[in-house]
């Protein structure tokens, strides 16, 4: 059986003294994709906050290839490994895709290295090597969010939390981008997707976790939960939460 890569033991979590993330367990195996699926507010970014050192953790243990991390600062987080990729704010606006994607590296350094992978992150990404000059806030949904993807790819984490990549995208954008996701995990990367998009999820997931209201209501792998009636679960887990 391959290695956890990523461990949430009992995660009770939140903003302050608020408390969104209720018990979480969720593990993710290295070289899996994992998604995290469930209705606005169930506290999905939280879940990724709080992995990622933003979000404050009340109690519980966060675990990265065996080793604990709560507690840790993100720039620390990014250097064990771990790239994020945010719903919100996720490309700076004013810089081009180019300065976007070293900003990604920063971290690195003087690394000579990086030149290499940003010429890898334009063969990945062909959309955005077109665009390579032009200001970030100019570019289409689709292209944001691939520069996203890439920028936090920039860090060469292990494991890579994509918060909704496929939001605001229509259905082929939304499908080239899973394609992608794809070709990340085949470099050997493990991936936490936090998705609405429930069937592009699946389609590309080995696991999902379902989350409604702080708390995990099921996990399963994704072929099985393609069969589930998920906006009916969300709704009647939410009522036993309330
Ligand atoms: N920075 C913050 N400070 C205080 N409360 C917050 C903060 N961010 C989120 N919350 C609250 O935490 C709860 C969970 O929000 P979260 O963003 O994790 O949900 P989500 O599952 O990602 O939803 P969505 O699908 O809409 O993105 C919500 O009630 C939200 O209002
Ligand atoms: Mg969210």
């Amino acid at each position: 059986m391959a290695a956890a890569m990523l461990e949430l033991r009992s995660v009770t979590s939140g903003y302050g003294k608020m408390e969104v993330l209720h018990g979480v367990n969720l593990t993710v195996k290295e070289g899996e994709i994992v998604s995290v699926l469930g209705p606005n507010g169930a506290g999905k970014t939280t879940m990724l906050n709080t992995v990622f050192g933003i979000a404050t953790l009340h109690s519980g243990k966060i675990l990265f290839k065996g080793e604990r991390i709560d507690g840790l600062k993100p720039h620390t987080i990014v250097r064990l490994g771990i790239g994020y990729s945010p719903q919100l704010d996720n490309v700076f606006p004013n810089l081009t895709v180019e300065d976007n994607l070293l900003m990604g590296a920063y971290m690195r350094g003087r690394d000579p290295e990086i030149r290499d992978d940003i010429k890898e992150m334009y063969d990945l990404f062909p959309e955005i090597a077109r665009r390579r000059n032009q200001k970030a806030k100019t570019l289409s949904g689709g292209e944001r969010q691939m520069l996203a993807v890439a920028r936090a790819l920039m860090s060469r984490p292990k494991l890579l939390l994509l918060d909704e990549p496929t939001s605001g995208l229509a259905p082929k954008a939304a499908s080239t981008l899973m394609n992608k996701v794809m070709e990340i995990r085949e470099r050997g990367i493990t991936i936490l997707i936090v998705e609405q998009n429930v069937k592009k999820a699946l389609s590309v997931s080995d696991r999902a976790y379902v989350l409604v209201s702080g708390r995990i209501v099921k996990e399963a792998p994704a072929e099985e939960l393609a069969k589930v009636e998920l906006d009916k679960l969300f709704f009647s887990a939410r009522a036993e939460a309330e």
